[in-house]
């Protein structure tokens, strides 16, 4: 009989800009452990802490992971325009939730962020379809702005875009925005100005979806239970800080809910929407505009009309889905 063959999927080749950051970690170790992703590099931006402690952050987690042949490189230290601030408040004094947790004792990569995002995509630029890159942000837009502005040629070796910012509906930072897009709004307006010239594909997995993928105490409990500081560990404590801080019976996997995105699209549900970034603004400033007016009525009154930007923006999420497929990949003892 002839053998029944079974083709694998290809991993998807995938990048990382972070600022770990405790939703940042649970990505890391998603993008880390996942049979279906090729993580090639991650690139670290100031945001939930100073980009230093990113660094180290990141080096951590990769470490934990046993991915320690992952590069490693240092970005932007501040917004394009606004003083750098931090979310510490949310993720701990350390940006990763205190537990301190021995770091690594590896170097970063010696080029900026920017240059090796350069020089991967670039390289990328060259081979086949299946070479393009899927390029997932999970930080303020800093150092991806500064790329496509630096090195548009960069974009050939794109797949697409997926990261975690903004919302069609509420802010966290404030009012109006979410904390990645307020904390460098310039940046992330010249990241979708710079993807409609450059004719980048692009997924938006902000708010509205955000808060929906959750893992509760209990599972958290059984990761921690794993032990040997490793991966299920690690990732244990990093809900179990969340649920603690926040006084909730589970938390978001935040920022891993974008990597689920590049591994498992049928998981979210998006719409092509036009996308602008608020400016100025005094109470809604770094606001991800996003039109869901009916396209039928006369618009010509509206000088806004259309936007540049067209972008997927992510509407709703099996939470369930994406919180199983988080906690079945990182509940492995160490490597
Ligand atoms: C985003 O802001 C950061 O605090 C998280 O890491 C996430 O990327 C949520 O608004
Ligand atoms: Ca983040």
């Amino acid at each position: 009989m002839t053998p029944f063959h079974v083709q694998k999927p290809v991993p998807v080749p995938l990048i990382l800009d972070v600022d770990t950051g405790v939703d940042d970690a649970c990505a890391l170790l998603l993008a880390a452990l996942h049979p279906q992703v090729d993580l090639r590099a991650v690139t670290c931006v100031g945001g939930n802490t100073n980009v230093d402690q990113v660094v180290r952050n990141t080096m951590t987690v990769l470490d934990v992971a046993g991915r320690a042949d992952v590069p490693v490189a240092r970005g932007a230290a501040r917004p394009l325009l606004e003083p750098s601030s931090d979310a510490r408040h949310v993720h701990g004094d350390d940006g990763m939730a205190d537990l301190g947790w021995p770091s690594s004792d590896r170097h970063p990569d010696g080029r900026h962020a920017v240059e090796l995002l350069r020089d991967l995509l670039c390289a990328a630029a060259e081979g086949g379809p299946d070479d393009r890159i899927t390029l997932v942000p999970l930080a303020p837009l800093t150092n991806i702005a500064l790329l496509l502005r630096t090195y548009p040629e960069a974009a050939a070796g794109l797949r697409e875009i997926v990261f975690m910012g903004g919302a069609a509906h509420i802010g966290n930072a404030t009012a109006s925005a979410e904390f990645n897009v307020w904390h460098d709004p310039e940046a992330a307006a010249i990241v979708l100005e710079s993807a409609a010239e450059l004719d980048i594909p692009v997924v938006m997995y902000g708010l509205d979806v955000f808060y929906d993928v959750r893992v509760s105490r209990r599972g958290a409990k059984k990761l921690i239970a794993v032990g040997g500081r490793g991966p299920a560990e690690l990732a244990g404590r990093l809900i179990d800080f969340q649920c603690s801080r926040f006084g909730q019976p589970d938390a978001t996997i935040g920022d891993a809910g974008a990597v689920c995105v590049a591994i498992d699209r049928a998981g979210v549900t998006t719409s092509i929407l036009p996308v602008r970034v608020e400016l100025a603004g005094i109470y809604s400033r770094g606001r991800t505009v996003v039109d869901r007016r009916a396209w039928s009525g006369d618009l010509s009154h509206d000088a806004f009309v259309p936007a540049p930007t067209t972008v997927r923006v992510a509407l709703s999420v099996d939470g369930e889905r994406y919180a199983d497929l988080w906690w079945r990949t990182v509940n492995v003892a160490s490597r």
